[in-house]
């Protein structure tokens, strides 16, 4: 498709928020005989140039899963060259702040992140208040994690009975639309966790391109892929 067509594709089908599961980086890294993190190194690079082009066709809100609770059983060496990355990609994040009409969200529990970095994360997100467009990045982020945080928020403050609007509320994304669209790279066909809660109606998509090869074009065909679909909510 035309730069122009998929924008009027995204706005015709109302495709406000896509989330990505960037998965593949150790792979790609591993068919070229390199080492896993070189594969997590190009990932964030394929991560800048896709949350543009996003925001370039008018996709709204744009969020990645960048770290699972779950990715801690990683190996060390593997965990700490990704939360490196992370480190980086905020410091440049914050310098180049003006270019870009995105506020920066990270959503997760950050309170276990080492204090640097988590000083790194309010610097990004309070330097990029106010833009119209909303990049998430999930961080020691887990759906389960999400929920259960949520709800013992709710209990602290007393409620003996609580409504969806409640939890919703109370979760990482409270504010952010649910996504319309989750894209997971790298071919597996389940959630592992990710946005259990904001799930419900979204419509998924699976690609067997691995993260860092992920190009535009491959966006414009879930795009495709979505306006295709019949989105029903439980209605006829
Ligand atoms: C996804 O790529 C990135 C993170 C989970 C941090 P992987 O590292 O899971 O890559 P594969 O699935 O092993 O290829
Ligand atoms: C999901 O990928 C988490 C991220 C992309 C950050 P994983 O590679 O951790 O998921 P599993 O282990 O294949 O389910
Ligand atoms: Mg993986």
């Amino acid at each position: 498709m035309t730069d122009m067509n998929i924008k009027q594709a995204v706005d015709k089908s109302g495709l406000r928020h896509i989330a990505f599961i960037m998965d593949g980086n150790g792979r790609w890294a591993q068919k070229r005989g390199l080492p896993r993190t070189h594969g997590h190194k190009e990932g964030v690079k394929t991560f800048e140039r896709i949350a543009e082009y996003c925001s370039e066709i008018g996709i709204e809100v744009v969020t990645v899963y960048a770290f699972s609770t779950e990715n801690w059983k990683r190996p060390k060496a593997e965990v700490d060259a990704l939360m490196k990355l992370v480190e980086r990609y905020l410091d440049e994040f914050a310098q180049t702040v003006d270019k870009y009409q995105v506020e920066l969200h990270i959503i997760g529990d950050t309170s276990v992140l080492s204090p640097a970095l988590q000083q790194k994360i309010d610097r990004a997100e309070q330097l990029s208040k106010g833009k119209p467009c909303k990049l998430c990045v999930a961080l020691n982020y887990g759906g389960r994690d999400e929920l259960v945080h949520a709800y013992n928020a709710l209990l602290k403050q007393g409620k003996s009975q609580i409504t969806a609007q409640d939890i919703s509320a109370h979760l990482y994304t409270a504010n952010i639309p649910d996504p319309d669209l989750i894209v997971r790279t790298g071919g597996e066909m389940r959630l592992s966790n990710f946005l259990l809660w904001q799930a419900a109606y979204s419509e998924f998509y699976s690609t067997p391109t691995l993260w860092p090869d992920m190009k535009p074009a491959d966006v414009d065909l879930a795009i495709e892929a979505f306006c295709k679909r019949s989105r029903r909510f439980g209605g006829v």
